[in-house]
């Protein structure tokens, strides 16, 4: 049965949709089936596989919205092990539309059930922003992975996304776990680099895992995309490749623990 894991910070451009693509890339290279879920409106991670967003009739906003089922909205990627839900800018009125129903906060994870059987991971990538799908997003994951930007203002913002993680284990009884704080956009040739981790380090503490993996900040993973393809296909050798690599290694070797 899958792991859902949600790759979510409020910040926008801290690496969640890099992530969310080539960590499951490198995860299927590895034999585990992942199914990707994009769910924010701007549809980053369905253009990074080279699928035209604006095409798709079925998309996670059709889901949401009960007009169809997840299963029929899950599209091949062209890569094997990779599965994708796409997105695109219809979703942009669905947290509106969706707060009138019942059961709203509950949607995301009714609809993963059903294909929990079938992937090793559920990789949520999630829009920036504490609303509606980052709530469905909490509700239905087990886990979260969170990107922080090696930049001077790396933590503002954590401290609101750790009492929404919270609000929504305590009220809506679904917790998620810290699968691990992942360093994004790292430059280890400036001091800032360095502080920043040695910031994160003292806020996350021993209790937390911060992973041993930092992604540096490449060009070759921001010009992946606009060639349709995983940074980890696009440059098999370059440093953004080898990274998302290892934290796949990090993420394997947590499976039985
Ligand atoms: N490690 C990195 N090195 C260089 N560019 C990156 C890296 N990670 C992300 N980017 C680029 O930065 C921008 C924001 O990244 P993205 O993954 O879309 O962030 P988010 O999903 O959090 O908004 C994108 O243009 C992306 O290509
Ligand atoms: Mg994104």
């Amino acid at each position: 049965m899958a792991e859902v894991i949600a790759i979510l910070n409020q910040k926008g451009g801290c690496g969640k949709t890099t992530t969310a693509v080539n960590l499951s890339t490198a995860l299927a290279i590895n034999n585990r089936k992942v199914l990707l879920l994009d769910i924010d409106p701007q549809g980053n991670a369905t253009t990074s596989f080279g699928i035209e967003k604006n095409e798709l009739n079925s998309t996670i906003y059709t889901v949401l919205t009960g007009k169809n089922r997840l299963e029929d909205t899950i599209i091949q990627t062209g890569i094997q092990g990779v599965d994708l839900v796409p997105s695109n800018i219809s979703l942009s009125g669905a947290e509106i539309e969706l707060s009138g129903e019942i059961g709203f906060h509950f949607i995301l994870k009714e609809n993963i059930e059903y294909v929990k059987d079938y992937y090793d991971y559920i990789f949520i990538d999630v829009p920036p922003s504490l609303g509606l799908l980052t709530v469905n997003s909490l509700v239905a994951s087990d886990s979260v992975i969170i990107p922080i930007q090696a930049e001077f203002y790396a933590l503002e913002g954590i401290a609101d996304l750790l009492e929404a993680m919270q609000l929504v284990g305590n009220r809506l009884n679904s917790p998620s776990e810290i699968k691990g704080i992942l360093i994004t956009l790292y430059d280890s040739r400036t001091r800032l680099g360095r502080e920043v981790f040695k910031n994160v380090e003292e806020y996350f503490g021993e209790k937390e895992n911060i992973f041993k993996t930092y992604i540096p900040r490449n060009v070759k993973l921001a010009e992946a995309p606009s060639h349709g393809k995983p940074c980890i296909l696009y440059d098999e050798e370059c440093r953004g490749t080898v990274a998302y690599n290892e934290l796949a290694q990090e993420i394997i070797a947590m499976e039985n623990q």
